[in-house]
């Protein structure tokens, strides 16, 4: 028996409720009792049932009705209709709407007790799930950015410690990675949080009028400064000013920004008052400044200035562990938003999304999740073909075709490999048969039987190769190997 399952019952005949409700509570639910289709829909509104048990027939609004009403409000919501004896077919509707069972009257308080006890197991344990889904987000999770890699836990850590502080922190990544959160967090974190945090882009203006931008301007300053304009620094005042791809600043304001950091003053545009720069400085680049100092397009002085505090996002193709995490977060997000009951990412899916290579990183992964559950089914997994979102991709069996980014621009074992170390033939076989041994099992939906048809090889050849190469269980049907 599950503690504090909520039970709505809706029956008109009085008798049948009371005697239905006695039992129920007897073994400890928590029962609510509805003597029409109309007082049940409105207790659906009022409240949160996890199990709603109606007779098909009643007045006012029907059992249908208040079945419907019961999935509007929470698709979690399981509902077992009571009918008539000879109604099956109307049972049968019912259930092709939702409802997870059905009663036929005349029936024993048993047998509703049996049904009743069936769906609450399936309550607890999706309740336990979701439980499990929160620790792991919280676990993970910190100011929005998940991560369960170590190496992404060590940014973490390190955004904690030096949020407290007022340095200076220079963000690297590649494109997606996430750096943006990153500076989020960093101001989120701080004492600044209260005050604005301000994001401008050093990539995005041309140098005159990113100078005007950041340090503001005086009337007159220059033709079309028809009044006199606070800039980003002004406006970041007492707060952090966040400036992104900060390896695009041309010379002149590499200058001005570098004496900011050294002196904490600078003049707007045009005019002759020196202002205080109270400002916590974040930067981020995916370049490597490092580089861009040795070849003279970026200050070795600005660098160590701006290089206080480094945080280092890793590509996502580096934090393997955080895919899932990342993948299983957006899936849900979007299938709430959207309405769809999916379940997760079919095992291969799960499979193609940790072989990816993720050129864009996190973005591409987001954007990826998001238009397989827009695109996809309403209910069930995720499966490749929803995230590939292509015809013919190889990965899949179908025919190798240019324009199929995912599968022949990111896969390991695609288009990138030839480009990638040079290795002896045998390793590049083993490569291209583990690749090919996924890809047919994928398409004929794990049946090893057939799958070894296909391959020309035996259940237990193609059983051991899958040993071999770590292909996993999800793909076995089931059936034992023969004389293994
Ligand atoms: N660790 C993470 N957890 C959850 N979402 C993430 C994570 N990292 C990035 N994202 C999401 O990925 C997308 C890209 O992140 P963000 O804009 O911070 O990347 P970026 O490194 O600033 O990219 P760019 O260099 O292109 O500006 C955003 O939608 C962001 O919410
Ligand atoms: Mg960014």
């Amino acid at each position: 028996m599950m503690k504090g399952l909520s039970i709505l019952l809706v029956d008109d005949e009085p008798l049948m409720r009371l005697s239905m409700v006695d039992a129920l509570e007897a073994v400890g639910y928590d029962v609510y009792a509805a003597g029409s289709g109309t007082e049940g829909v409105e207790a659906i509104w009022k409240h949160t049932f996890d199990l709603v048990i109606t007779d098909l027939r009643l007045p006012g609004a029907d059992g249908l009705a208040v079945l419907k009403a019961a999935k509007d409000k929470s698709p979690d919501t399981d509902v077992i209709v009571i009918t008539a004896h000879g109604s099956v077919e109307t049972a049968v509707g019912a259930m092709k709407l939702g409802a997870v069972d059905y009663l036929t009257k005349p029936f024993q308080m048993d047998e509703l007790l049996l049904i009743v006890e069936r769906v609450a197991r399936v309550v607890t344990l999706r309740r336990e799930n979701q439980d499990l889904k929160a620790t792991l987000e919280d676990k993970f999770s910190f100011n929005g950015i998940l991560g369960a890699n170590s190496r992404m836990r060590g940014v973490l850590d390190k955004i904690k410690l030096v949020a407290a502080t007022d340095s200076t922190v220079l963000i690297l990544g590649e494109s997606g990675t996430g750096k943006e959160l990153v500076a989020n967090a960093v101001h989120q974190n701080s004492p600044r949080r209260d005050q604005p945090l301000i994001k401008v882009s050093c990539a995005a203006l041309p140098e005159t009028l990113l100078e005007a931008e950041l340090f503001g301007h005086e009337k007159g300053a220059f033709t079309g400064a028809l009044r006199q304009r606070r800039g980003r620094f002004e406006l970041a005042h007492r707060g952090t000013l966040f400036l992104d791809e900060i390896g695009e600043l041309s010379p002149v304001v590499q200058v001005k920004l570098l004496r900011v950091l050294q002196e904490r003053k600078f003049e707007r545009v045009g005019g002759n008052d020196t202002i205080d720069a109270d400002v916590r400085l974040v930067c981020a680049t995916q370049k490597d400044l490092r580089k861009e100092v040795a070849q003279g397009r970026f200050r070795e002085d600005l660098y160590y200035r701006l290089n206080v505090v480094q945080v280092i996002v890793p590509p996502l193709r580096e934090r393997q562990e955080d895919i899932l995490v990342i993948a299983e977060h957006v899936l849900d997000a979007c299938s709430g938003k959207l309405n769809k009951k999916l379940k997760g990412f079919s095992p291969p899916a799960r499979e193609l999304l940790l072989r990816y290579s993720y050129p864009g990183n996190v973005r591409e992964l987001v954007n990826m999740v998001e238009r397989a559950v827009a695109l996809g089914h309403e209910r069930g997994s995720i499966r490749p073909e929803d995230l590939c979102g292509f015809q013919s991709c190889p990965y899949l069996g179908g025919i190798p075709q240019e324009s199929c980014g995912f599968c022949s621009e990111g896969l390991t074992g695609g288009k990138k490999k030839a480009d990638g170390p040079l290795t002896t033939l045998a390793e590049a076989r083993e490569v291209f048969e583990k690749d090919y041994i996924v890809s047919v099992l994928e398409r004929v939906d794990g049946s090893r039987t057939t799958g070894a048809k296909i391959l020309g090889l035996s259940r237990k050849a193609l059983w051991e190769k899958c040993k071999r190469y770590g292909i996993p269980s999800p793909y076995d049907d089931g059936q034992e190997e023969e004389g293994s």
